[in-house]
């Protein structure tokens, strides 16, 4: 039985409103004391000509407690409902034991397409800490749309194309080394494409060399192409590495490349709608009514660009996909590009570009020596997850724990407390990255949420044997029971909060708060104590045993795994 529905119910015939206004005004008071759902007199006063106050107390007398209310409160100009305690932990607990993993779970997805566009990052350049944080971002948003039921197609849009090409297979052909290049292919790549811009000062006719070359390879050239692919290939497997670490798969790796030869229709559909006008000999659409710089959409030269590449690529999306929305997760340096690519693409007449989002995220900071970065690459990245993950070890070889394979646990705490730090606020604020914070196992991090479970657990395999299936939830009513389970309630609207605002910290704000009363739970309600009566016992290793189980799925939305002790 849903408690609010219920009461909604009972306000509905009470005061003949309308079933949508009762269900829109009620309320969670601020402060628990107040109960646990409120319904504010206000909008009454006006039809029934009296004070707000007064029509509480006439409402309150009207109402009486019933099996799941205690009790109705009139203060001020509110309605205060309080659960009965008993009939709420146990509709709670035992709806989402029987969920299980679907605890939490909507279908209201069905039927629909999400595009999560993220990481993203540029073939023969630096994977840096801002294509780490969308990826975070964008891996835990694909699984929070999954769980909502919707049909999440994951993209890699990477940077694999432009005139930049042209310049690294010159420069390739010049100074590389393929042995060299094999071992360390990112940074020996971007060596020689560095040496390009210094030499190409001196001798300027390597750049019409280099535009030569990005030509041959617009044309198909077989030795462009396959030298384009091998340093495509050798980027894919150097990004593949952080991917395997953390989890990350991807649907698709179509780039920018992928769209090259889909862009001549869109020039021609902007040039129909009478949309490109001349700039300096290069083709843009006028934005200035909307105070933005305009869109380019062909250079002087008539060589296409990122924006051009972006709307072909949303054109191809809607088309292949039929999106329900189309989202990027980019950093917010890049929002005034979406803003005047989105804008273009409703001038073309795209009404479903209503649907293509921008999600940003904010800087990256990186305090400290040991955290310092010259390049900020793909070993510099991959050496950050290794140093989170031995200094978990540390930690776990330093406390004594009993841990079975600690390899494992080390490498999943580790990873946990990097990608917890990417989603632990809203993703516009900057991040100040520490290790202290990150490793805090007392405060709000993974290791802080992913030792809760493990305590659970640790709690639930004392309690073999004990056969808590159909535990009397009533048992086990506590002040810290009830709160919990309370919050236990909540985890469907943090998910969809998430997916609304398509911001992961309201899962991670919900599992720390989760882990925090849970950690009070077990402290005030003594489980598998000898003078704790058997039925109570029962109850409270039901209440563990759901709460482990949210843990879980909610750290999992984050790409968390967890860990069955530490
Ligand atoms: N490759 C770009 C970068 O590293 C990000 C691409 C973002 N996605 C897009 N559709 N423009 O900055």
């Amino acid at each position: 039985m849903d408690f609010k529905e219920h009461i909604i119910d009972k306000l509905t015939e009470l005061t003949k409103l309308d079933r949508g206004t009762v269900s829109g005004a009620v309320e969670t008071p601020p402060d628990e004391k107040l109960g646990d759902l409120a319904f504010p007199c206000f909008p009454l006063a006006k039809v029934m000509r009296k004070a707000p106050p007064l029509i509480a107390q006439e409402l309150a007398s009207q109402l009486s407690s019933d099996e799941l209310i205690d009790k109705v409160d009139a203060v001020g100009g509110y309605l205060n409902f309080f659960y009965n305690r008993a009939a709420f932990i146990n509709d709670t607990v035992s709806a989402a034991r029987s969920a299980g993993d679907g605890w939490g779970r909507s279908d209201e997805g069905s039927g629909k397409t999400v595009l999560v566009e993220y990481s993203s990052p540029n073939i023969a350049k630096p994977f840096h800490i801002g294509h780490l944080f969308s990826t975070a971002v964008g891996n835990s948003l694909a699984k929070i749309y999954k769980f909502l039921g919707y049909d999440v197609q994951s993209l890699n849009h990477l940077g694999d194309w432009g005139t930049q090409f042209g310049k690294l297979i010159c420069a390739y052909k010049r100074w590389g080394d393929p042995e060299v290049i094999e071992k360390d292919p990112i940074n020996e790549l971007l060596k020689i494409y560095v040496r390009f811009h210094e030499e190409a000062e001196k001798d300027p006719s390597l750049d019409d060399e280099a535009r030569e070359y990005f030509k041959r390879l617009e044309d198909g050239d077989e030795e462009a192409t396959a030298l384009w692919s091998h340093f495509r290939e050798l980027s894919l497997k150097e990004f593949n590495r952080i991917y395997d670490m953390l989890g990350v798969k991807f649907d698709s790796y179509n780039g920018e490349a992928f769209y090259s030869d889909k862009m001549d229709e869109v020039v021609q559909i902007l040039r129909d709608k009478g949309l490109l006008v001349e700039s300096g000999g290069a083709m843009v659409v006028d934005l200035s009514d909307m105070d933005m710089p305009p869109c380019m959409i062909l250079k002087s030269d008539g060589a296409t660009i990122y924006a051009t590449r972006d709307i072909a690529a949303a054109l191809y999306r809607h088309r292949t996909y039929n999106f329900y929305k189309n989202i990027y997760v980019v950093g917010l340096p890049q929002s005034l590009h979406f803003r005047q690519i989105f804008e273009t693409m409703k001038r073309a007449g795209w009404e479903w570009s209503k649907d293509c989002v921008h999600v940003g995220f904010g800087l990256v900071k990186l305090p400290g020596k040991n955290m310092s970065t010259r390049h900020g690459d793909v070993i510099f990245l991959e050496d950050v997850l290794n140093e989170s993950i031995e200094k978990t070890r540390a930690i776990i070889e330093n406390n004594n724990s009993a841990v079975d394979d600690i390899d494992d646990v080390s490498k999943k705490i580790g990873i946990g407390a990097v990608l917890y730090t990417f989603l632990k606020n809203s993703r516009e604020k900057d991040i100040v990255f520490s290790w202290e914070s990150m490793l805090d196992f007392d405060g709000e991090s993974a290791p802080y949420c992913m030792y809760g479970y493990a305590r659970g657990k640790s709690i639930l395999r004392r309690a073999e044997g004990i056969d808590y299936s159909n535990a009397d939830l009533t048992k086990s009513v506590s002040d810290d029971a009830y709160t919990l389970v309370k919050q236990l309630e909540l985890f469907g609207d943090a998910v969809k909060d998430a997916a609304a605002k398509y911001e992961p910290f309201y899962v991670t704000r919900y599992v720390t708060n989760l882990v925090k009363l849970f950690n009070k739970f077990y402290n005030t309600n003594p489980i598998m104590r000898d003078d704790v009566p058997e039925d109570v016992k029962k109850a409270r290793l039901a209440i563990v045993d759901a709460v482990c189980t949210v843990i879980r799925s909610a750290l999992a939305l984050l790409g968390i795994d967890v860990v069955e002790s530490m």
